[in-house]
């Protein structure tokens, strides 16, 4: 019931300012009473404090000296950055990316209780600090294997390949905890899309090198993918067949590369070799 509330209740604020853009929101989120009657509200784009009133917003940059999120910078690539935030050690932090998610988000009761969480952000460097581009959050201990929580890129940035960028480094985290993982349900279906793309393009890499002699647990073992995720995809692309029982892949090279073919771009890569990370203990 609670959730049902949640989703009916009208969007209240229409746009946000948050670096150099403005941006136009897509859902209800729920702001602490006093700012919801503001069709707009000012971010500071480094700790995410969030304001009523533009003059605020620049009375606060000039005292405000973060110049990217706070937490561990674990990986950098030339411009492109990310920082792990503990929302225990930075709970504003935690609880105004969450505020800020919850507007692009639809299908997603947030978890107020950041102290659980751990928050990726990914950022785009230059000399005037780190820009978040987008995020993903990921409980520190989960039942479920789940890997990811929320994932977000900010409209501004959307459909240029960080969706899955963030995807692949959800799951060379996985990797480097040698744990299979798979993203929190329910999917919206730009998520479900993304997972898809990213899925498709990782096994058909695989099955190309490997021809059909490979099986759904070995390719779990090598990409952290979650056996069902593995499964499905391969199910939708038309790849299984059962025989006495058993699912085989069969994997003949020509579909393998109309299916490539219509898998899109693979984003952009991550390079493992510049994550510098331990998991959380
Ligand atoms: N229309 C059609 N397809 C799209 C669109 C779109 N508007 N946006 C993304 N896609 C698909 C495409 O297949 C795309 O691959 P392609 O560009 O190679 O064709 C693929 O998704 C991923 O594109 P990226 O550029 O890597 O992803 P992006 O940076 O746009 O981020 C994301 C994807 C995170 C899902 C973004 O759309 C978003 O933040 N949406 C709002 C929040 C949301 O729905 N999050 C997922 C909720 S589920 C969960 O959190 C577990
Ligand atoms: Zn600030």
């Amino acid at each position: 019931l609670r959730e049902h509330e949640e989703f009916t209740k009208v969007k209240n604020i229409a746009k946000i300012e948050l670096g150099r853009y403005e941006i136009d929101t897509w859902y209800f989120s729920p702001f602490p009473p006093e700012y919801n009657d503001s069709v707009k509200l000012y971010f500071c784009e480094f700790c995410l404090n969030f304001m009523k009133r533009k003059e605020q917003l620049q009375r606060h940059m000039r005292k405000c000296d973060l110049k990217h999120p706070p937490g561990d910078e674990i990986y950098r690539n030339g411009t492109l950055s990310m920082f792990e935030v503990d929302g225990k050690k930075n709970k504003v932090y935690g609880q105004n990316l969450c505020y800020l998610a919850k507007l692009f988000l639809d299908h997603k009761t947030l978890y107020y209780d950041v102290d659980l969480f751990l928050f990726y952000i990914l950022c785009e460097c230059d000399d005037r600090g780190c820009h978040m581009v987008g995020y993903f959050s990921k409980e520190k201990h989960s039942e479920e294997s789940y890997n990811l929580a929320c994932i977000l890129t900010l409209p501004p940035y959307q459909r240029k390949g960080y969706g899955k960028f963030l995807i692949a480094f959800s799951y060379e985290l996985s990797k480097k905890e040698g744990k299979v993982g798979t993203p929190e349900r329910p999917l919206s279906d730009l998520g479900l899309l993304s997972y898809r793309g990213y899925w498709t393009r990782v096994l058909l890499e695989i099955l190309k090198k490997h021809k059909s002699n490979i099986s759904i647990k070995e390719l779990s073992d090598m990409t952290a993918i979650k056996a069902d995720d593995i499964l499905s995809t391969l199910q939708s692309l038309d790849l299984i067949q059962y025989r006495k029982g058993q699912h085989a892949i069969c994997a003949d090279p020509k579909v393998l590369d109309r299916h490539l073919k219509a898998a899109g771009r693979g984003g952009l890569e991550v390079d493992v070799s510049k994550l510098i990370w331990t998991p959380y203990k």
